[in-house]
């Protein structure tokens, strides 16, 4: 007996079935659990807390709440720990560990007898790893977000994590503030339990996970110290139950049609560029290949309606007070598909049917036909530099930037950029085009947060220039950077051929990012290039030989689904 229900689920394999169940059971009345408790679907909770990941801090009291909604609806809940990710807490970067911790995900929840599973995550990278496994794992399963922090105070200016991080460390390298001042912001950016206070990562990925159906309505704004966020996670349990029944599997929640309607409300709610990277994971564990080209399209045809840090000014628990995910999806229910079914066991026509007025005393959400910019946030740029593409978040950058050509200054790796960005000899004018090398999966390796590197110290004052990376950037940091250059550096592509000087061409409107260098002086460069050298041993030398390039969504080859990888 493989596929019972509870603890005959899976059972262990001893060649006696009856003995399986026996033992299993046996052991299970240790937790002091009635039969009649015994006997329930189980409901798995994968619970990521961990002292590592302060974010995650509010989950032991999150976790009760689910676990109270489970028994209401009849199931038994039991708790289990996944690998957690920590985003600022990690070297050499977060989005090293994304797979790792997604191939736990799917091995324990295929591994263990549960009917369904509550996924608890929050922090960057844990929201798309729980869901890139969940995906592969098949099983029903529902997502309860961490809920972000609240803001923080200085001098009468409000503060969030992080995109307020960057801004005022920026002031500090510019001399703008001193010692003291960076000290006292340093003590009020994050000031409770939850997630990063702005439209980074962490809460984009909580609202494209709504806008997917992998969450109860509403669930991606509430703060994490709100009491709605306990009754938010009650529900969740509940639901966990009724998911059980009626089989609602995430292949059947993440279809096509739901990525597209993510995609354009990542979009909408000006959201981080690692969520493409991350859709693109995700739906390749189903074997739906997500284009950047179809990314480019939803672009032009999605207006900008939500004004969040870093593209708007307002911070998460703002958009909470404005109706959140429920009401931006009010808003944008022409360009959705909405026979898309959710977690709740209804479709998003049936969840958006309901009395809605416009909340007009906000303004944080703007009506689709008066939004905060007529076009989505981010662009697609291609050319002999980004075969296969590179973002740019327009609503982040610089509007003079997007058109640009100019000379090239050079830094091949992230030890190097180090070394001299601050140098008082560097060969750089306001005029020029960063470019960093060595940045992408391979070649960092993990593809850190790098992208929006700062400014020159020797250029005090200037505020923004053309950055270019195969890196990637954190949801809450703005500029004119392009990013997610691929190929990467380190796979082959052109822009480790880029030497100091060499003039590159940028033109966001028509989508150009070029090297003006002959092909004849390229292949010579090419010719010169040395292949990285594998590591020795261990995840590194697995990560290495596996990991794809940021247009297929950074997962290793071998985890996508079975479809795609014959497509190769
Ligand atoms: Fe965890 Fe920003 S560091 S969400």
């Amino acid at each position: 007996m493989s596929s019972g229900q509870g603890f005959a689920n899976r059972l262990t394999q001893y060649s006696d079935t009856a003995f399986s169940l026996y033992l299993r059971r046996s052991f299970a009345r240790s937790m002091g659990y009635s039969d009649e408790a015994l006997g329930k679907p189980i409901v798995g909770i994968i619970n990521t807390y961990s002292e590592l990941n302060t974010c995650h801090r509010a989950f032991p009291e999150l976790v009760q709440a689910v676990k109270r909604g489970v028994w209401q609806a009849g199931g038994l809940p039991l708790e289990f720990p996944t690998i957690s990710l920590g985003e600022v807490f990690l070297h050499p970067t977060s989005m090293m560990l994304r797979n790792l911790m997604s191939m736990d995900v799917e091995v324990m929840i295929k591994a263990q007898p549960l009917d369904a599973v509550v996924l608890m995550g929050g922090c960057d990278k844990t929201v798309p790893a729980l869901l890139m496994g969940a995906a592969s794992a098949g099983v029903p399963a529902i997502l309860l977000v961490a809920g972000p922090m609240l803001t923080g105070h200085y001098e009468g200016q409000r503060l969030g994590a992080c995109t307020d991080c960057r801004r005022f460390w920026a002031m500090y390298r510019r001399g703008e503030i001193d010692e003291t001042a960076i000290q006292r912001v340093e003590s009020s950016l994050a000031v409770t339990a939850g997630t990063c206070a702005v439209m980074g990562t962490a809460s984009t990925m909580a609202c494209l996970a709504e806008a997917l159906g992998m969450m109860l309505p509403g669930g991606a704004s509430i703060p994490a110290v709100h009491a709605d966020r306990l009754r938010h996670a009650e529900a969740t349990g509940k639901q966990a139950v009724a998911l059980i029944a009626a089989q609602l599997t995430p292949d059947k929640l993440m279809t096509r049609a739901a990525f597209a309607n993510a995609l354009r409300v990542l979009q909408a709610i000006g959201g981080s560029t690692n969520a493409i990277i991350h859709l693109t994971a995700i739906a390749g564990r189903l074997g739906i290949a997500l284009e950047l080209a179809q990314f480019d399209a939803i672009s032009d045809t999605t207006p900008l309606i939500v004004n969040l840090k870093p593209a708007g000014s307002a911070y998460m628990e703002d958009f909470h007070r404005a109706g959140g995910m429920p009401a931006a999806l009010q808003e944008l229910k022409t360009l959705l598909d909405l026979d898309c079914r959710t977690v709740s066991g209804q479709t998003l026509r049936e969840i958006l049917d309901v009395p809605y007025s416009f909340p007009t005393w906000q303004d944080v959400i703007r009506p689709l036909h008066e939004p905060f910019k007529p076009l989505g946030a981010h662009v697609v740029l291609r050319g002999n530099l980004a075969p296969d593409g590179a973002i740019l978040k327009r609503a982040a950058a610089s509007p003079q930037l997007l058109r640009k050509t100019g000379r090239a200054v050079v830094f091949s790796s992230l030890q190097d950029l180090a070394a001299r960005i601050d140098s008082p000899d560097l060969d750089v004018t306001p005029d020029d085009i960063l470019v960093l090398q060595n940045a992408g999966p391979l070649g960092a390796p993990g593809m850190p947060e790098a992208g929006n590197f700062p400014i020159p110290a020797r250029l005090k004052g200037v505020k923004d220039m053309i950055r270019i990376s195969d890196a990637r950037m954190s949801g809450t940091a703005y500029g004119t950077i392009i990013l997610h250059v691929s190929p990467e550096a380190a796979a082959g592509g052109t822009l480790g051929l880029v030497r100091s000087g060499d003039v590159i061409e940028v033109d966001a409107a028509q989508r150009k990012l070029n090297l003006l260098v002959d092909g004849a002086t390229l292949n010579a460069r090419r010719a010169q290039q040395t292949p990285i050298a594998p590591p020795p041993r261990g995840y590194e030398w697995l990560f290495q030989q596996h990991i794809q390039q940021a247009h297929l969504g950074c997962d290793f080859d071998f985890l996508r689904h079975q479809e795609l990888q014959a497509m190769g």
